[in-house]
């Protein structure tokens, strides 16, 4: 990678050992880099002052598409590693090819290594973590400076441009309201553009419906195989995809696992959910079964916006659906998700015209 500010990770190797004979400590981090902000100058000047030497390993063109989206990056490698090599922590930049750090970790060797406080030693993969057990380096997690990444900036900056707001839809079933929503925005009723849908269930009817309609739909490893959990690489994962979509509004549609911190915090108020009863009237699963064996003489669906509980948020809007002799479940959930279909697409409108 001809620049003179890409080191080889071999001329790295070689700075290491030459440290380490010194007693001196180098540190590696890596990541993409991508139009730098004080978060990131906060957490480069912080990893400096581990050890002697930083070494920040950038991911390479091709694989920061992958990771972020077509318009990502902003900056060419070349033009990434000029930048950090400008500030004052950063002693050396190299580049790596693949998704994953591993190669570069294992060829440097480094006596530190560092990731933003996103991650937790769980979240990083189980690949990179065995390598960095396995060579005795020492992993050190760093605070982030709230609210501030390259995905909020460019999401700031293409908000101001941009008229439509984009949604992103997370659903594990059918995908009858993610259908609904597509048609209100098809009909000229919601004013929004669903950017991206994410499913837990690679072969869920969601994400058939989202690719018919030209929509990116993207299947999510949920990392367990515990129902209703996300292992927080997931978490992260589902993140990343809504950062990258530059998202405002998060929208579960029979999305049958857990969303927690830090994803809750990252979209605040910003994530809605559609539950089938009159909450707080019977929260989680097998709720029309409830409902009708508590002899309910009426039930309906509830939207409302994502807490840490499970369905205890604010409630947005609801929908009453009279319980009828002779009503099944079938029956009377095909009922309520009909009330359901006419009224998520509205309270979505209504969400995204709140500032
Ligand atoms: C809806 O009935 C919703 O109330 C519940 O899950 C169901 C999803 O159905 N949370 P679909 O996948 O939108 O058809």
């Amino acid at each position: 990678m001809p620049n003179g500010f890409i080191s080889s990770s071999e001329e790295i190797r070689e700075l290491r050992d030459s440290l380490d004979a010194q007693g001196r400590k180098l540190i590696l981090t890596n990541g993409v880099f991508d139009l730098l902000h004080v978060g990131h100058v906060r957490y480069l000047n912080e990893a400096k002052s581990l050890g002697d030497c930083l070494v920040v390993a950038i991911n390479a063109d091709e694989s920061v598409r992958e990771l972020k989206g077509p318009n990502r990056p902003v900056y060419s490698a070349e033009e990434r590693a000029e930048i950090l090599c400008a500030l004052e922590a950063v002693d050396r930049v190299v580049v790596f090819s693949e998704r994953r750090a591993s190669r570069v970790i294992e060829a440097i060797h480094p006596h530190i290594y560092t990731k933003g406080g996103d991650y937790t030693p769980d979240s990083l993969i189980d690949e990179e973590k065995q390598l960095l057990d396995r060579l005795g380096v020492e992993i050190r997690i760093l605070s982030l400076v709230a609210g501030k990444s390259t995905s909020a900036t460019v999401s700031k900056m293409e908000a101001t441009e941009s008229e439509v707001p984009k949604i992103a839809i997370l659903g594990s079933g059918k995908g009858s309201n993610a259908s609904a929503i597509i048609e209100a925005i098809e009909d000229e009723k919601l004013a929004a553009e669903v950017a991206v849908v994410l499913s837990d269930e690679p072969d869920a009817g969601i994400l058939e419906i989202a690719r018919q309609s030209g929509i990116a739909a993207i299947p999510i490893d949920p990392g367990t195989e515990k129902a209703g959990q996300l292992t927080d690489a997931a978490i992260k994962e589902i993140q990343d995809r809504l950062e990258a979509a530059n998202v405002e509004l998060v929208v579960l549609a029979g999305f049958m696992r857990i969303i927690r911190e830090p994803l809750l915090s990252a979209f605040p108020e910003r994530i809605v959910n559609i539950h089938p009863s009159l909450l707080p009237k019977f929260p989680g699963l097998q709720a029309c079964q409830k409902a009708l064996d508590a002899g309910e003489m009426e039930s309906g669906c509830t939207i409302h916006l994502v807490d840490a509980g499970v369905d205890t948020g604010k409630i947005l809007r609801q929908e009453v659906v009279p319980i009828q002799d002779g009503d099944t479940v079938e029956s009377l959930q095909a009922r309520i998700q009909m009330s359901e279909h006419q009224a998520y697409p509205e309270v979505i409108a209504e969400l995204l015209l709140r500032d």
